[in-house]
């Protein structure tokens, strides 16, 4: 759905790495159960290790335009977490990388088509792949980070770095946080819908219609990201990708959310009219980092009226980060379409416990749809 967190350098450090986590705690052997503070100690090892890969090159700061990031990263971030829960040594934790780069790479083209999706499940798929070849005794080659024709295969101004000491190690996480989406599209399209939301209280209140037909010209002024340049989008993944579609929809209904992506909206007649008053500008000095762009709405009407917002800092970027609460709602909200809401709770419960959670089981047997632990865990427990 486009919904993953997203971090900066630019990937979504966490869909790759959490399914190969829950895959392996869920099949881990009676003594080697991992607990909770194990989980999440490799969880954090899988998000630093595509940070500090990311940290080696300038062009992965930016809105990347040859791979799609998590096509690289997350089957290395996978492949390191993976390694780590599962205990290997340091020998097998570099074939493990080793292993996971030659599965990596997806082409950034594949976005906005069904198949972007499978880049994310196949990293981590991957990343899990590699680690257990690795751990069976399979290698490759150990220097792989430190090679131009290793890891620098993704990105032509590779430079590897030493790691710092671990005595002034900190973690990555620490000093930049993720973005969370509150729609399900390019990040991108979250500084565009608030800055054309903005622009809608010139015209209607909320309740209100738009009044389409008195608007003569609407020009986006937003970073030049070809792949979110995408003036008619036709299909619900397309339109995920589309400044101009969060735009119009934005103006259109006032507010955007999952349903805004529904075919029957894609293809509304109200919606291309006003796609097709829409045009893109860019300026120098709005470069397509996720830390410094914004998207500005310029709307122009037919009797000369001219106004225009702009949005820095859309609600859910690190810089203006979404309450506890806030993101809790959008969790039940979510899981709640999958499981009860009882256990949706229960999952809430377990996730903020996480570090006092014996056995990780618990967690995937919530995630599976049982309602509480306990009954489960005590029932369950002859399958395991
Ligand atoms: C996903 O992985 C499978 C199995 O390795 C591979 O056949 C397929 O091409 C991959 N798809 C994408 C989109 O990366
Ligand atoms: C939008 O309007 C603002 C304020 O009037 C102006 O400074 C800016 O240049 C305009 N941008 C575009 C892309 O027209
Ligand atoms: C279209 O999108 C609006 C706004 O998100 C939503 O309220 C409405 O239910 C959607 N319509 C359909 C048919 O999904
Ligand atoms: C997920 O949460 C978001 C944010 O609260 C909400 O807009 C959306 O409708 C939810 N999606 C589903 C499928 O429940």
């Amino acid at each position: 759905m486009d919904f993953d967190d997203t971090w900066h350098p630019t990937t979504h450090p966490s869909g790759a790495v959490l399914p190969a986590l829950l895959a392996i705690s869920e099949t881990m052997p009676e003594k080697q159960r991992a607990g909770g503070l194990d989980l999440l100690l490799a969880f954090n090892v899988g998000i630093e290790v595509q940070g500090r890969l990311m940290h080696c090159s300038k062009e992965a700061s930016n809105v990347p335009k040859r791979f799609h990031p998590p096509s690289i990263l997350g089957t290395m971030g996978s492949a390191a977490a993976a390694a780590k829960l599962l205990g290997l040594d340091s020998f097998k934790c570099k074939d493990a990388l080793a292993i996971a780069a030659s599965y990596a790479g997806a082409p950034l083209a594949n976005a906005a088509t069904q198949t972007k999706p499978l880049h994310m499940g196949n990293a981590s798929r991957h990343g899990l792949e590699a680690a257990a070849l690795a751990s069976l005794g399979l290698q490759g080659n150990k220097l792989i980070l430190d090679l131009e024709s290793g890891f620098g295969a993704f990105y032509p101004d590779y430079l590897p770095q030493t790691l710092p000491s671990l005595q002034s190690y900190s973690w990555l996480l620490e000093q930049q946080d993720v973005a969370i989406k509150s729609f399900p599209a390019h990040l991108g399209t979250h500084w565009m819908a608030e800055a054309a939301l903005a622009a809608r209280k010139h015209l209607a209140k909320s309740r209100e219609a738009l009044p389409s037909d008195r608007i003569k010209t609407i020009v986006l002024n937003v970073p030049d990201v070809k792949y979110v340049n995408r003036p008619f989008p036709s299909s619900e993944h397309e339109a995920r990708h589309s400044f101009q579609f969060a735009a119009c929809s934005a103006l259109l209904d006032g507010c955007i959310s999952v349903e805004s992506f529904k075919q029957q909206n894609v293809s509304r007649p109200e919606l291309n009219e006003l796609l097709r008053k829409t045009h893109l500008e860019h300026s120098s000095h709005n470069q397509p980092s996720f830390n410094s762009l914004y998207c500005e709405a310029n709307i122009t009407l037919h009797d000369g009226y001219t106004f225009s917002e702009r949005c820095d800092t859309f609600h859910g970027h690190w810089r203006k980060p979404l309450s506890q609460g806030d993101l809790v709602k959008k969790f039940l909200t979510n899981a709640s379409t999958a499981v009860s809401m009882e256990a949706a709770e229960s999952i809430v419960n377990a996730v903020e416990n996480l570090e006092k959670l014996e056995d990780c089981r618990a967690l995937t047997l919530l995630l599976q749809g049982a309602e509480s632990t306990k009954d489960q865990l005590k029932h369950r427990s002859g399958a395991f």
